[in-house]
């Protein structure tokens, strides 16, 4: 990575992109001997009930058809100037069920005609191997990552996809903001028994299986070639104490270490202590091999990445308002804005997660997901074409930007950074169309009807700058 030229520059090399996911893109659930996921039998994302079988209103099932469009779509992301672009490969597309053998060719023919497409442009894949994505067999059959089992499926299908796209793709991602699983067992780890009925001791026994796969993945990865670059993924949140009062100083403390245990094992290859103490206080003793630690601390990352969208705040003596948020919630923060889905808005957070995460941990960061799901009209522009004016993107990520560029000015090492939803996709959480992330719309709506066709909104041509000036055109 090339040093900064003046303090407040990005690095020459840094990776400007966007990234999007499997399940919520690609569409074509069943196509060319794909099995089902998790996500389709989750027609309303977290909020709803998950059903049996894939139901018609399940607008993922759908997406917005990468999976018929990927070259249309990548065009677009090159005529943006796109460095990097971030995907997840459908776990289910390789393997159907999950506990195969042999991989299906289709799928992993498609993902070649992907890399096909952005090699053309010269943009550099980011790949996330497991994106919420668990093959439904593996959580019907063993119970997601609470079987050990899942271990050797998971380096299975890593090294498949190792063996296959190795040469072409140097930066992977192994789990998804792989703390998530913390909140949603289920679409986080393929866990089939109800969140209420899940014992403590058992998703820490999953969190812990997950943590080796990681480390596993990591070892095959460098086995297969020593020049790739494998990441771990959290879900970033800073906790900040509702006041002064040192009780919820520990209190947001804590909060943070429940997500800092997974950079934490992921980084410096042990548990660290604070987690050990909670599993004693809670009376919890986990299954952990002499191999699983040989493992967790003989292969460890070459980089951490993150999303970031909100910051939150935690007390211990206040009366707890409960915040909204990205999967994990925490209590209002009075001084901030939220998004129209009631998500902190919080430019500066950023700048302590990127300084925080460098402090603790010396790792080279990349910011892997950020970005503003907003409502967007569709309006006729000046030339007669179909655009959004999406200031309030533009504003929104302009702030976001500019707190990274003074972390890069604190010394912080940032690889790039890639927008969340840089094409329109349906959303994770709520599972709806209308949460808009995208430079570009897509003509998709909650009820699933639309043309699917692509418009350039106008943060299209705002990004388009900003990488072209390497982020000089930020406005601070
Ligand atoms: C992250 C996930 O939590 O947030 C994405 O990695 C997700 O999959 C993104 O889409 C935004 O969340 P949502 O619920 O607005 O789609």
């Amino acid at each position: 990575m090339s040093t900064p030229t003046t303090p407040s520059d990005f690095p020459d090399d840094f990776l400007w992109g966007g990234a999007l996911a499997a399940n919520q893109y690609e569409g074509a659930y069943d196509a060319d001997g794909k099995g089902l996921s998790v996500q389709d039998v989750m027609p309303q994302g977290i909020v709803g009930p998950r059903t049996k079988a894939p139901t018609p209103d399940n607008l993922k099932l759908e997406g917005i058809d990468f999976y018929h469009r990927y070259a249309e779509d990548i065009a677009l992301l090159a005529e943006m100037g796109f460095k990097v672009f971030r995907f997840s490969i459908a776990w289910s597309r390789i393997f159907p069920k999950g506990d195969e053998t042999e991989p299906n060719e289709a799928g992993l023919a498609f993902y070649d005609r992907v890399l096909d497409e952005l090699e053309k442009y010269g943009i550099e894949p980011l790949v996330t191997i497991s994106h919420y994505e668990t093959p439904l067999h593996l959580a019907q059959t063993y119970n997601g990552w609470a079987d050990r089992r899942m271990i050797g499926f998971f380096e299975h299908y890593a090294r498949t996809l190792f063996e296959r796209y190795g040469k072409r793709v140097k930066y992977w991602l192994t789990f998804n903001e792989i703390n998530s699983v913390l909140h949603e067992p289920f679409m986080s780890g393929g866990i089939n028994t109800p969140k209420e009925e899940l014992s403590e001791r058992d998703l820490y026994q999953a969190i812990h299986h997950e943590l080796v796969a990681s480390a596993s993945a990591t070892r095959i990865a460098h086995e297969v070639n020593p020049d790739l670059k494998v990441g771990c993924m959290i879900l970033a949140i800073p906790f900040y104490p509702l006041t002064p009062d040192p009780r919820d100083v520990w209190a947001a403390k804590q909060a943070e270490r429940d997500n800092y245990t997974f950079g934490d094992v992921h980084v410096r290859g042990t548990y660290p202590g604070y987690f050990l103490r909670k599993l004693r206080d809670k009376g919890i003793e986990l299954d952990i091999t002499e191999d699983d630690r040989r493992t967790l601390a003989e292969h460890t990352v070459d980089f951490v990445s993150f999303s970031y969208y909100m910051s939150s705040c935690e007390t211990a003596t206040q009366e707890r308002e409960a915040s909204g948020g990205n999967l994990m919630g925490g209590v209002v923060n009075p001084t901030l804005e939220v998004s129209q889905w009631g998500w902190a808005i919080d430019p500066r957070g950023l700048r302590t997660i990127l300084n925080d995460y460098w402090d603790r941990w010396g790792k080279p960061l990349f910011i892997v997901e950020n970005g503003l799901g907003a409502r967007d009209e569709l309006i006729t522009g000046p030339d007669g074409v179909p655009t959004v004016e999406d200031d309030y993107r533009i504003d929104y990520m302009n702030d976001h930007l500019v707190q990274v560029r003074e972390a890069v000015a604190d010394g912080v090492q940032v690889i790039g950074y890639t927008s969340w939803g840089c094409i329109d996709c349906v959303s994770a959480s709520t599972a709806q169309m209308s949460k808009r992330y995208g430079f570009i719309y897509v003509d998709r709506n909650d009820d699933g009807t639309g043309t699917l066709e692509r418009y350039r909104k106008k943060s299209f041509g705002w990004y388009r700058e900003v990488i072209a000036s390497n982020g000089g055109s930020l406005k601070a």
